[in-house]
């Protein structure tokens, strides 16, 4: 597990700056479930955590959609943002700060950013020569051109020059790539670093980081020219320091600062894995620890994206089958890193038989127990040896769900949720089967009480514990479920303990957890 001191500095974990140029779908979901569900166990840990998630809303794409819409581009981003921030309102992610690249102060960290490396020399001036698509209003190198014409709408494109500034992203290439053969956990998965070696191969050219003021005027003023604004990326990315007040408030820069996680979509690796690392250790900021790299939702083999038009929006899933359903979704059916092909069908699927079927009716089979046997009681057990066999289940199912705080910790720490939930599965399903060995109704039957009190007992501490360490993944079923016991809000793993039921305590019998879905 981690040793770092956790009073000391929280865990500090941020998703993507979304751009606001469409609604967000269920890609853009994805990222911020992933990243509520490590900040939530972090919490489960008792550590301190600090969240930051916003929205992107500078360059040509935003400029675009506005004038799309007949506004202006403030006006535009404006009634964007609050969409996302409702998202994450219905799916319950617990961000601490929501950053906006037009927030003032954001603005300005940034163009102090470029004051500083101006006065460093890690910055110049020089003219672009590149080839221009009108209609696309996009910029192309010559290396990017299909068949001379523009990649993206396969018409003419003119060629242009331009003065620019340039960011050295050149005289750090070697550091960069020792960096991270040294540094084998900064950039993750490692088939993702692996193509970030392969890219860096070959010689990086340095970054044009501003655009003509003539050509686009949606974007942060460069400090040192009137005529230009800052590419967007470079903006951007210094959302991660500027949220923690860069430049503005040192100490509590120093106490958040570095990122423990940046969590990014595979297409965005290279700006955080190249740009990134260059643009801190220019300025001489020290390195976040990770870039986690996930892959992409699909459908029919294509990337889930507004310009392919192959949308979801996850607040009617929500709507459909709550929030937990979402979650278990996403966070079970790929391993984090791989790519996902998105199926509304065997997100029921696996709603009716692993939520449904197996988690809910273990719940459902062990309260009804109770209340046939007990009136809902938790029985005094009785400290004599019981039935050999029935001891040897119970001894069996109480060490497996103790195991469980030692094994989420290590899949959580090697970022794999689903091997996490899988863990977490093979309880509940020992618990189901852990019902049929000991067959409560057969020592009812015939009045073998201490042996029923004893199998009762053991399979409401099982689901008592593998409720608590279903909150990161499931927060508001297993609360459901922690409720029965009377176990309070949020517990954590100092409470992971056996035998917190004590004898005489009522369980509550509560609604069915997961109505199955046709
Ligand atoms: N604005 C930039 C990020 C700047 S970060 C300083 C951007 N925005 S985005 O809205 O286009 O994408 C944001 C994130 O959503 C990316 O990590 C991207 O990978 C993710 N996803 C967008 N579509 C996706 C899928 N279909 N599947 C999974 N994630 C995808 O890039």
């Amino acid at each position: 597990m981690d040793t770092r001191v956790s009073l000391m500095k929280p865990y500090y974990i941020t998703t993507p700056l979304y751009y606001v140029n469409a609604r967000p779908h269920i890609g853009h979901a994805y990222t911020n479930i992933l990243c509520d569900t490590f900040a939530r166990w972090r919490k489960f840990l008792g550590e301190e955590v600090f969240f930051l998630t916003g929205t992107d809303e500078h360059g040509t794409k935003i400029d675009r959609a506005a004038r799309e819409q007949g506004m202006d581009p403030k006006t535009y981003v404006d009634q964007m943002v609050p969409q996302f921030q409702e998202l994450w309102r219905v799916l319950g992610i617990e961000y601490d700060f929501f950053i906006r690249t037009t927030d003032e102060e954001h603005k300005k960290i940034v163009q102090q950013v470029l004051k500083t490396l101006e006065a460093k020399s890690e910055i110049y001036r020089s003219s672009y020569k590149g080839w221009y698509c009108t209609p696309c209003e996009s910029f192309w190198t010559k290396l990017q051109l299909v068949n001379s014409k523009c990649p993206d709408c396969k018409r003419d494109v003119q060629e242009l020059g331009e003065e620019n500034y340039f960011f050295k992203l050149s005289k750090y290439q070697q550091w960069l790539i020792q960096y991270l053969n040294e540094h084998p956990e900064f950039v993750q998965p490692e088939i993702r670093k692996n193509e970030i070696l392969g890219f860096l191969r070959e010689p990086l050219e340095d970054l044009c980081i501003t655009r003509p003021r003539s050509r686009l005027a949606w974007g942060i003023d460069y400090p040192t020219s009137k005529d230009h604004v800052v590419y967007v990326w470079f903006d951007a990315l210094i959302n991660y320091v500027s949220a923690v007040k860069y430049g503005v408030d040192e100490k509590k820069f120093k106490s958040i600062w570095p990122a423990d996680v940046h969590m990014v979509g595979k297409d965005i690796l290279r700006q955080h894995a190249v740009y990134w690392p260059i643009m801190l250790k220019a300025c001489g900021i020290e390195m976040p620890r990770t870039v986690m790299a996930h892959g992409w939702w699909t459908m029919e083999g294509s990337k889930v994206s507004k310009s392919r038009g192959n949308v979801v929006d996850p607040a009617d899933l929500v709507k459909r089958y709550g929030t937990d359903a979402l979650r278990y979704y996403f966070l079970h059916e790929t391993r984090l890193g791989m790519d996902g092909a998105y199926s509304e069908d065997l997100l029921i699927e696996r709603f009716n038989s692993d939520l449904a079927n197996d988690l809910g009716n273990l719940v459902f089979r062990a309260t009804s127990m109770l209340e046939r046997y007990f009136s809902l009681k938790i029985p005094v057990l009785s400290i004599k040896k019981q039935d050999d066999e029935i001891d040897r289940q119970c001894t069996s199912l109480r060490e497996q769900s103790l195991s469980l705080l030692k094994l989420i910790s290590e899949t959580m720490e090697r970022f794999e949720p689903q091997g996490a939930i899988d863990a977490i599965w093979a309880v509940i399903r020992s618990g189901n089967r852990f019902v049929e060995q000991t067959k409560p109704w057969v020592l009812a039957k015939e009045k073998k009480m201490d042996s029923l009190s004893l199998v009762l007992t053991t399979l409401l501490e099982s689901i008592r514990l593998t409720s608590m360490m279903l909150t990161p993944f499931l927060p508001v079923s297993s609360q459901k479920i922690l409720d029965l016991f009377g176990v309070g809000q949020r517990p954590q793993a100092r409470d992971f303990k056996w035998g917190s039921l004590t004898p005489g305590f009522c369980v509550k019998k509560g609604e069915p957890l997961f109505p199955k879905v046709e």
